[in-house]
């Protein structure tokens, strides 16, 4: 059982996954559309991790037999121009994301709500991950420069991704 203000903010978590799916199948037609098929690969396989990460929230919900509210997505942006641009993005992005889970955090911890803590550290390990991960791509991408035979490298690299768990 949550209360209704933790059902609305996992409510708004939800949709900000949601969101961040979009996001990155934005980044991977446009990636693909520019000829960087790894790239393309590594986003589209983030946007099913996103998929899964709004997922998780939805059975959270409907476990506790709260109410599942699904309220408009914004529309992501549609080009960007450079692959190092795209990744700072992502950063920045992931950077809000985390700001956003561990406000959620506060108010589990605030409301004793033991279960939603327990849930919410899940997403919050899940960030450092995903946040390092952007980190190293960016920072090879800031070696590689102008180098578009570097970049082709990097982006084959990325190409490699498995698919989402
Ligand atoms: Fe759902 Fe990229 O964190």
């Amino acid at each position: 059982m949550i209360t209704k203000k933790i059902e609305k903010a996992i409510n708004d978590q939800l949709n900000r996954e949601l969101y961040s799916a979009y996001l990155y199948l934005a980044m991977s037609a446009d990636a693909t559309a520019k000829g960087y098929k790894g790239a393309g690969k590594w986003f589209r396989v983030q946007f099913q991790e996103e998929q899964g990460h709004a997922l998780k929230f939805y059975d959270y919900l409907q476990s506790q037999g709260a109410g599942v509210v699904l309220n408009e997505i914004k529309k992501p942006k549609g080009t960007w121009k450079s692959l190092f641009e795209m990744f700072e993005s992502t950063l920045k992005h992931e950077q809000f994301i985390t700001k956003s889970l561990n406000e959620l955090m506060d108010l589990a911890v605030a409301g004793k709500d033991y279960a939603t803590q327990a849930l919410v550290q899940w997403y919050i390990t899940e960030q450092i991950e995903e946040e390092a991960n952007d980190v190293d791509i960016l920072s090879m991408l800031k070696m590689a420069g102008s180098s578009t035979g570097t970049q082709l490298m990097i982006d084959k690299q990325l190409g490699k991704r498995g698919a989402a768990s």
